[in-house]
């Protein structure tokens, strides 16, 4: 193929792909070019690891299952950055954690999408556990450029105002209280001693660090946190983080294949191994 015909057009689209929609269209189905580049940071240790994706042809999806709908309405989709299979794992260790004793933690409510979802699985079961959901409501207040890069603007972020997401949030007995403002600073005021299950989603190294922290210190045991920032080389200050907290206490996180999260089981500590 010449280079003018896979060169991308100004809506992204190479001619190849446009020309093989055109084909598809009839049976509904399309293509869509590959990823954009990645960016790995200068000074990350281990930038051999930060790789493609394995490109399987085909793998089962549940979350576009119509049975999964409710995961996917528009109040949350259009309220979130997580994309339908973060969403989806967020939605499942939630639910996995619900017999396990204390309350929800989230550092990063952003517009409240995954919080919404996080609430939703609490409603289907008929769980009166309370959430406790952090963000400044303003964006990126405080970037620490030696730990965290650039690629984050100050205050740039696609975020509902804090009563937006107030209404998206409220139920009849108030089961989600967000707190606004900077994170270290704004912990003291969740006044949770136990905490069943967490979502940490602030992609800098500090507030990702001191959530961290708050959080294993009050885990209950078979407890589930979820880090959305992991695996991404952006925010490879978040890896840090998470990897310093839990490194303290012997624990080790999972990545999850194919997104930038990873989670942790507050199971037992991790014997060393050579694995
Ligand atoms: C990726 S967004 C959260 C996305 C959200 N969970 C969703 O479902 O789309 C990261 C959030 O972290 C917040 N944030 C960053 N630094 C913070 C800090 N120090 N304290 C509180 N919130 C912070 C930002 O305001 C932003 O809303």
């Amino acid at each position: 193929m010449n280079t003018a015909m896979s060169m991308p057009s100004p809506d992204g689209k190479t001619w190849f792909e446009r020309a093989i929609n055109r084909f598809l269209s009839p049976s509904g189905r399309r293509v869509f070019s590959g990823p954009k580049a990645q960016v790995i940071p200068s000074g990350i240790p281990d930038p051999e690891l930060y790789r493609v994706p394995e490109d399987f042809n085909r793998l089962y999806q549940p979350w576009w299952n119509p049975a999964n709908k409710s995961l996917l309405r528009p109040e949350v989709t259009a309220n979130t950055l997580l994309n339908p299979q973060k969403l989806y794992m967020l939605r499942q260790l939630a639910r996995s954690s619900l017999a396990v004793p204390g309350d929800i933690f989230e550092a990063g409510a952003g517009s409240g999408g995954s919080t919404r979802v996080i609430l939703d699985v609490l409603q289907a079961a008929g769980s009166t556990k309370r959430i406790w959901s952090l963000d400044t409501f303003e964006g990126y207040q405080k970037i620490d450029p030696s730990k965290d890069g650039n690629h984050l603007q100050i205050a740039g972020c696609r975020c509902a105002s804090f009563e937006d997401v107030t209404r998206l949030l409220a139920t009849p007995n108030h089961q989600v209280t967000l707190i606004p403002g900077l994170i270290p600073g704004t912990l003291s005021q969740v006044k949770s001693e136990v905490i069943s299950f967490a979502h940490i989603d602030v992609n800098l190294h500090e507030p990702t660090l001191a959530a961290t922290e708050f959080v294993l210190q009050r885990l209950s045991p078979w407890g589930i946190v979820v880090f959305d920032d992991y695996a991404w080389p952006a925010t490879y200050g978040a890896r840090t983080a998470i990897d310093q907290a839990c490194s303290a206490r012997g624990l080790e996180v999972t990545v999850v294949p194919h997104t930038t999260q990873a989670f942790l089981i507050n199971s037992a500590p991790m014997p060393s191994h050579g694995l």
